[in-house]
């Protein structure tokens, strides 16, 4: 039976142990008490102390480790001027530049919005990074009621996304904003 303790003897190496186990239990986790860890991490990583795209590249890779399976691709656009750019972010290269209205992040910036896709393939003009995308989550990143980014997550199932994903990631876009408002050109 695998617990730490022997796991310490084969593996010494105290950072591997600690990384592993804390992996083996976010998956263990239900999605709740997942998303709780995921924003109390995000709380720890948005600091005054670091740059604001060193705060979205620790926090993407946050999400990415406590929903590794969930979450095929996750990270951030950076509204500028009319259009967003590529953010840091966990996964496949991406579309680097998406305009006001355009697919499923254009659309939310536009409606000022979570929009939460079960069907990729049923959203008119989605864009396709990936052929393995099937379903999405958008949520705007507002500061000062402006949107200044969004956080974009795909998934490779269908309706991945529900009601519970939305509250815990519009809280997690709360926290993020004001870094990302250091970057953004709001329109
Ligand atoms: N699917 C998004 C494009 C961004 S990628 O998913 C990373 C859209 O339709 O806007």
């Amino acid at each position: 039976m695998f617990s730490p303790t022997s796991f310490s003897i084969y593996y010494p190496n105290l950072k591997i142990n600690i990384y592993l186990c804390s992996y083996i239990k976010q998956i263990a986790m239900d999605k709740q008490s997942r998303y709780n860890e995921l924003i109390s991490q995000i709380k720890v990583f948005a600091n005054d102390a670091d740059t604001p795209i060193s705060v979205l590249s620790n926090c993407a890779a946050v999400m990415k480790m406590i929903f590794p399976e969930e979450y095929f691709w996750v990270g951030f656009y950076i509204v500028d001027g009319g259009e967003l750019i590529l953010g840091p972010f966990q996964g496949t290269p991406a579309c680097t530049r998406i305009k006001f209205g355009r697919g499923v992040c254009g659309t939310a910036w536009k409606e000022q919005r979570t929009l939460v896709v079960e069907d990729v393939e049923k959203f008119p003009g989605h864009i396709a990074c990936s052929s393995l995308s099937r379903s999405e989550i958008v949520v705007p990143l507002k500061h000062n009621g402006v949107v200044v980014g969004e956080i974009d997550i795909d998934s490779t199932e269908l309706a991945t996304f529900d009601d519970v994903d939305r509250q815990f990631l519009e809280h997690a876009a709360e926290v993020i904003a004001p870094y990302m408002a250091k970057l953004a050109i709001p329109l």
